[in-house]
């Protein structure tokens, strides 16, 4: 039978379903549309399926004799408000098993501007009649892919809060907890909290990009105001203020939690090692 996943495009998908593949599982991926370069892109042996969460109903021939899924919790940058109806179409087409892929940050109060609009989907998720676990990673090292045109064009990375110290996690990292929670006993309505295995500053970041593409980058830091400015064509002017806000505490994502290496049996990959795989994406 097929495991379902979704976002199978996505930086943390795409990775899982190698993995899964690479395992000898059979994978069913969902995507909107099964024409994009990312979904040709899948691995030959990967069925691909279109479906929207925006419309639960297009997932019916997704779900079709699957038993697993992992969900990932995209709605643009806001939760997925579709996830209550997506989980119960689930459980009746006769999955038993899902893993969600979500944000939650633990040192905010359930009422917390940003917290408060994905905890339905996290209630959905606990109350669906499923086996679930839950993945609330830390920052993902993929972000800094944002820097990417400014590297290559300008050898200048603009972004604040330099001392920012963050254990950024490898997507990989993030999809080998979530192939353990889909293919092994025992994960069942457990909360993982995957993160890198040393906090990184957003500067030593920086440095580290460089000498994977064997040129120096150089750090401009912006001010607040200035990254207002900088970032207001990219996102919603809410998630500005919320990278503002994190930014304020310069230790607040600094914390290494255990559970990469308590549930794969291996420390999670340092930045030196990502820039390094990724460094074709800054030349
Ligand atoms: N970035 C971080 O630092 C961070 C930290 C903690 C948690 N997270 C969580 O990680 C998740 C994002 O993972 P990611 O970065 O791997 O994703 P991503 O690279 O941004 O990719 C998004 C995926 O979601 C799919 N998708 C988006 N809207 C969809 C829709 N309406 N219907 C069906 N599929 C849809 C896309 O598929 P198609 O485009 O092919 O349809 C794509 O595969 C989010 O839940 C986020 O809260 C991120």
């Amino acid at each position: 039978m097929p495991i379902l996943v979704t976002g199978a495009t996505g930086t943390v998908g795409g990775s899982l379903v190698r993995q899964l593949v690479s395992t000898g599982h059979d994978v069913r991926a969902l995507t909107r549309d099964p024409a994009s370069p990312a979904a040709t892109a899948l691995p030959d042996r990967v069925e691909v399926v279109a479906g929207d969460f925006a419309r639960p109903h297009t997932l019916v021939a997704a779900l079709r004799g699957v038993t697993r899924m992992h969900l990932v919790a995209m709605d643009g940058y806001g939760p997925l408000t579709t996830g209550a109806e997506i989980l119960e179409l689930a459980r009746q087409a006769g999955v038993r098993r899902v893993t969600h892929l979500g944000h939650n940050d633990p040192s905010r109060a359930d009422d917390d501007p940003i917290e408060a609009p994905h905890r339905p989907l996290h209630r959905a998720v606990e109350n669906s009649g499923l086996e679930w676990t839950h993945i609330f990673p830390g920052e993902f090292m993929a972000n800094t892919r944002e820097w990417a045109a400014g590297i290559r064009t300008e050898g200048v990375v603009r972004a604040p809060f330099g001392d920012w110290n963050s254990a950024l996690v490898h997507e990989a990292d993030i999809a080998a907890v979530i192939v353990a929670a889909l293919t092994e006993d025992g994960h069942a309505g457990r909360v993982y909290q995957p993160t890198g295995p040393e906090p990184v500053r957003r500067r030593d970041a920086v440095r580290m990009i460089g000498e994977a593409i064997g040129r120096p980058v150089r750090f401009d830091e912006l001010t607040p105001e200035q990254a207002r400015e900088y970032w207001k064509d990219h996102y919603p002017t809410e998630v500005i203020e919320w990278f503002l806000e994190m930014g304020r505490h310069p230790d607040g994502s600094g914390w290494v939690a255990p559970d990469v290496e308590q549930v794969t049996g291996r420390p999670g990959r340092t930045f030196r090692q990502w820039a390094a795989e990724h460094a074709d994406d800054f030349r």
